[in-house]
């Protein structure tokens, strides 16, 4: 009956296809570094290793893409022994895999000297008459930041902590908190504000809160210290610091001692003890 036979066959059927399919061109392993410190490495390989059979995979073609960019980053056809790169990646066009043959020997890209903005996703794309297949992965390549700094001024009543980044890439993880007096532990500074620019491959990052003076500690209390800590995925940067805060001593303060200075804090403490003064009248 035909049911009967069908079910053997079409469970044959299956097996043929599994078979020109499984043995059909496949990436078997792609190595692209995670993590690479901004142009300190002579260069960076990324690999891409596949199975192909000599006999089926004609035509068989290697090309390299890096995020949505349609135009390969490099294209290797090795039957025509023709090579493309884009000269956006400062590919090393000599290199080849050591032990690498006639049909895998151009298969990786070499990149000199990453820089951070060839962070990204990288894809392998393999094809031939027979088959297809693609692997991607992504690379960071980061920089340490330049510069750490924490600052606050106090104006209006107000208290605005700073934590100021400068020339790091990509965005760090942060956070800001106050160690309250006669206590160790640091407690977050809620409703922070993020704001940066990306200047020359690099973030300078302002990373800032707002507490109303009136809620920290007095400084009969003892002192109270703001802090600010800035993390880098996937590298052992790891910085702390942290500033005393110093409230202003409005009620010692005489009105009107507003001098010329460029003193900031001065300044600060001068329209802080005037947005008082009427609150009392
Ligand atoms: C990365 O390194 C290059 C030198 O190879 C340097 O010119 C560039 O400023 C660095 N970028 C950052 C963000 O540090
Ligand atoms: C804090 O700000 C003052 C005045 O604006 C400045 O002189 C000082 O250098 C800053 N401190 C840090 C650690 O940046
Ligand atoms: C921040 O918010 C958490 C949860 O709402 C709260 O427990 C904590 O005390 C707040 N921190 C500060 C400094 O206000
Ligand atoms: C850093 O890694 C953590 C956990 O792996 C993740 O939740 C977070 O989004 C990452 N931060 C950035 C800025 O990528
Ligand atoms: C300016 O600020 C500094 C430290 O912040 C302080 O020592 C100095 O007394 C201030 N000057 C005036 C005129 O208030």
């Amino acid at each position: 009956m035909e049911s009967v036979l069908g079910v053997p066959l079409r469970l044959l059927v299956l097996l043929l296809l599994c078979v020109s399919k499984c043995l059909a061109l496949q990436i078997t392993r792609l190595s692209i570094p995670s993590f690479v410190p901004n142009g300190s490495e002579e260069s960076v390989l990324l690999d891409c290793e596949y199975n192909y059979n000599l006999k089926e995979d004609k035509k068989l073609v290697v090309k390299w893409f890096h995020d949505d960019d349609p135009n390969p980053v490099y294209q290797w056809i090795p039957e025509l022994d023709s090579k493309l790169y884009s000269d956006k990646y400062k590919l090393d066009e000599d290199y080849e895999i050591p032990s690498g043959n006639a049909y895998t020997r151009s298969r990786a890209i070499n990149i000199q000297r990453p820089t951070t903005e060839l962070s990204g996703t990288y894809k392998c794309e393999v094809q031939s008459l027979e088959g297809s297949d693609d692997m991607e992965d992504t690379m960071t390549v980061y920089a340490l930041p330049t510069s750490v700094n924490l600052n606050y001024t106090i104006a209006d009543g107000y208290v605005k902590v700073v934590c100021e980044v400068e020339g790091v890439f990509p965005l760090p993880e942060m956070s800001l908190f106050q160690i309250k007096p006669k206590t160790v532990v640091m407690s977050p500074l809620n409703d922070t504000e993020l704001e940066y620019v990306l200047d020359e491959g690099a973030y300078d990052i302002e990373f800032s809160t707002t507490i109303p003076e009136e809620d920290l500690p007095r400084p009969s209390d003892g002192l109270t210290f703001f802090g600010c800590t800035v993390e880098i995925n996937g590298t052992e940067y790891e910085k702390e610091i942290k500033v005393p805060y110093f409230p202003n001593p409005v009620a010692e303060k005489q009105e009107g001692d507003d001098s010329d200075d460029d003193n900031g804090s001065s300044i600060a403490k001068a329209r802080s003890s005037k947005s008082r003064g009427p609150e009392v009248s």
